[in-house]
């Protein structure tokens, strides 16, 4: 069975951001799909040290959710986050969790489907948005749209309840993303997945 990680940035379990991903969760359970909800907003996330020992080990030096993530996400045909918008970005704990599980990862995310979700009270939130939809598009993984930018708004779960266009955003997007991750599925059985090229690393003008 296909299955979905969701990631919840939000240090509240039942709050905004939380009730928008519990609205695709209930579509892609009726699709067919197994879902994980991971809360990652409540937990004690340092920043990437980039120290390099994830290079040499294969896991991040600092052994805590986003190493238990990890196998998770590499098992997953699809990724979901969301967050919170504070100050115009994503929640602070969700990007240091993000850029430490992706950095720290070396197997291919290629052609799993990812969508960011973000919630906020009034603005911000094509912003964030945009930040999080960086992880996806630097790693060969396909991003699910819906028929709105993919944001809830409110301050409590109660107004996001009555932020009736924004749930549906999330309903579209989560039958989106539930298409891509099966016609993928069909596609890789049928052509195979694309070949990577890689070995240039180029950071200067001169190419060395
Ligand atoms: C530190 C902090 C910064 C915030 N900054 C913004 C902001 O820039 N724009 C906004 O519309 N809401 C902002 N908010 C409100 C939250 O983004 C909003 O209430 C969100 O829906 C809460 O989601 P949650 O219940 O999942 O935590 C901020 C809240 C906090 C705690």
């Amino acid at each position: 069975m296909a299955k979905v990680l969701l990631l919840n940035g939000s240090p509240h379990a039942k709050g905004c951001t939380a009730t928008a991903l519990e609205e695709m969760i209930r579509v892609f359970q009726a699709e067919g799909l197994e879902t994980e909800l991971i809360h990652v907003g409540n937990q004690p996330i340092r920043g990437c040290l980039s120290c390099g020992f994830c290079g040499k080990n294969g896991r991040c030096v600092v052994n805590d959710l986003v190493n238990e993530t990890a196998p998770k996400l590499e098992a997953a045909d699809g990724l979901v986050i969301g967050s919170p918008v504070y100050y115009g970005s994503p929640n602070g704990t969700l990007l240091s969790f993000m850029d430490r599980l992706f950095y720290s990862t070396s197997f291919s995310k290629q052609m799993k489907v990812g969508a960011a979700v973000v919630s906020c009270r009034r603005g911000g939130n094509t912003a964030s948005f945009d930040v999080l939809n960086k992880y996806f598009t630097i790693s060969g993984m396909p991003v699910a749209s819906s028929t709105y930018w993919n944001q809830v708004h409110g301050f409590t779960a109660e107004d996001v309840r009555k932020d009736l266009e924004g749930l549906q955003t999330m309903r579209n997007l989560a039958r989106n993303m539930a298409f891509l991750i099966k016609a993928i599925a069909d596609g890789k059985a049928k052509y195979g997945l694309p070949e990577t090229e890689s070995g240039a690393f180029t950071s200067f003008p001169d190419g060395k």
